[in-house]
């Protein structure tokens, strides 16, 4: 395949994530996930003591090394995957997410990334902010429900017991946060596709993706 951008956005538990990680490895592009960039951050911050109920500086951001390789995030160049998905983490990301100096310094890496690559990248600001010159932008979504479910079978996973509605509680307004803050919040790009999760499964999400790389692939 010959120079390609991909760009996925949606809210929480739509299934950005893995459908974008097989897409990639599917047509041998590199994935990027955005999201786990500033949960690196907030992971810092929570590391750093910070009480983000509370506190209005964030210059701590400007200290540390963010890198995404091999699917796998770096914080300071220690692999912090497992760590990045805690409760906490995900109740605290949408404060640090939402700060300029934060999406700076991110929005800058991703950039950067995507410079000299072949790439999937997902998150909520790729396709008008990111990559605005992507060569197919998909807006991914499904039903609350069918979110908290997915996101629900991750956490149980790692051992963690929560209450299905208490997810779709937090999902809802961590989507309400993410899509109504002032700087790149989550939003569809115009020129972006939406496709509907609600009634797919993973690999009829992917097939349908690839299905779209090759009408645009021409
Ligand atoms: O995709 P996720 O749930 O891992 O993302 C974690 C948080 O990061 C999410 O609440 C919104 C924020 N985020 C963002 O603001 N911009 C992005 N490009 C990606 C994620």
């Amino acid at each position: 395949m010959s120079k390609f951008q991909l760009a996925i956005d949606g809210p929480a538990g739509a299934g950005k994530s893995s459908v974008s990680k097989e897409v990639a490895k599917r047509l041998g592009l590199d994935h990027i996930d955005t999201g786990a960039m500033y949960r690196a951050v907030t992971l810092q911050g929570l590391r750093l003591g910070i009480d983000f109920k509370t506190e209005t500086d964030f210059t701590y951001v400007e200290d540390i090394d963010i890198d995404y390789k091999n699917n796998s995030i770096y914080l300071n160049g220690e692999c912090v995957d497992k760590e990045i998905r805690t409760s906490l983490v995900a109740n605290n990301v949408s404060v640090v997410a939402k700060q300029k100096i934060v999406r700076d310094k991110m929005v800058f890496i991703q950039k950067q990334i995507a410079e000299n690559s072949n790439i999937v990248m997902d998150g909520r600001d790729i396709g008008y902010n990111v990559l605005p010159n992507a060569d197919l932008k998909i807006f991914l979504n499904a039903s609350l429900e069918i979110r908290a479910k997915r996101r629900l079978k991750d956490i149980q996973a790692t051992g963690i017991d929560i209450e299905l509605s208490e997810l779709m509680k937090q999902i809802q307004e961590r989507d309400e946060k993410d899509s109504t803050r002032k700087i790149n919040p989550l939003k569809k790009a115009e020129d972006a596709i939406e496709l509907d999760t609600t009634n797919m499964n993973v690999e009829q999400s992917v097939e349908a993706i690839i299905s779209l790389t090759r009408k645009r692939d021409r």
